[in-house]
């Protein structure tokens, strides 16, 4: 079995990137389960609901969020309804929605569960060292973790916590992708950010003029860049419950498909 995880999708650009190329990666790859990382979906923060359906028609099976889940209100209104969306499991307990899912694919139970980092992020998210507990002896047969953070080492820590109970622990929210996957004492696939799929000559997606004028001292919105696109994934290989192999995926101007 072949599972791909699509990283952070941002913006019309990352969107136009999806349906430009899923296809092809899963003819190629042969993949029978598509995930992908949609919380930078609408215009770089959030996910609207036609956003949402456009990922359900492009084939998207599973749906993870991260410290942008709330920022397009209207997702309070579909968010009950949508279940193909895993929010992270230490927001913020008032917050609405499902933070681990379970999935039917070739016979096999897959559990997905979506995790906000702590270093550097919102300091209302809960522990995800304490909380993740509850979720690591669930029913399933292969439980894939996204860990939506900052830091790389605690990312890295993190899946060595979980790496007996958890075949992936795959890293997003950073937007650049790491060249350390492996699979973890033969049992957990990790890689510390699969990366950004969106606009592609960027500061991690926003316009980088507007980015130096902000880091000179002045105000300035952050602008998505109009640039060409990138696409950034990985192929997770199973054999049978067990993860055998993490491959990298990266489609810009400068790694062709
Ligand atoms: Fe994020």
């Amino acid at each position: 079995m072949k599972i791909l995880f699509i990283g952070d999708v941002m913006s019309s650009i990352g969107r136009d990137m999806v349906e430009d190329y899923l296809y092809r990666i899963k003819q190629q790859y042969q993949i029978d389960f598509v995930i992908a990382n949609v919380e930078n979906a609408s215009h770089g923060k959030g996910l609207l609901k036609k956003h949402y359906e456009f990922f359900v028609f492009q084939g998207v099976q599973a749906m993870t969020m991260g410290n942008h889940t709330f920022d397009k209100k209207e997702i309070f209104d579909y968010i009950d309804e949508a279940n193909r969306l895993i929010v992270p499991m230490n927001q913020p307990r008032a917050l609405p929605g499902t933070k681990s899912r379970v999935f039917d694919c070739l016979g096999k139970k897959i559990r997905i569960t979506s995790v906000l980092g702590s270093a550097f992020m919102d300091t209302r998210n809960g522990s995800p060292f304490e909380m993740i507990d509850d979720y690591l002896d669930l029913e399933h047969d292969i439980h894939i973790i996204d860990y939506h953070g900052e830091a790389t080492s605690e990312k890295v820590v993190f899946a060595h916590y979980v790496k007996d109970k958890v075949q992936a622990v795959l890293g997003t929210h950073t937007h650049v992708q790491t060249a350390d996957e492996k699979i973890i004492d033969g049992k957990c696939a990790f890689i510390s950010d699969v990366g950004m799929t969106g606009p592609y000559r960027s500061a991690i997606g926003c316009d980088i003029d507007s980015v130096i004028t902000r880091m000179k001292g002045f105000h300035a919105p952050f602008i998505i860049a109009e640039s060409s696109g990138q696409l950034c994934a990985v192929v997770l290989t199973f054999e049978d419950n067990k993860v055998v192999d993490i491959e990298r995926i990266m489609i810009n101007e400068d790694h062709s498909f």
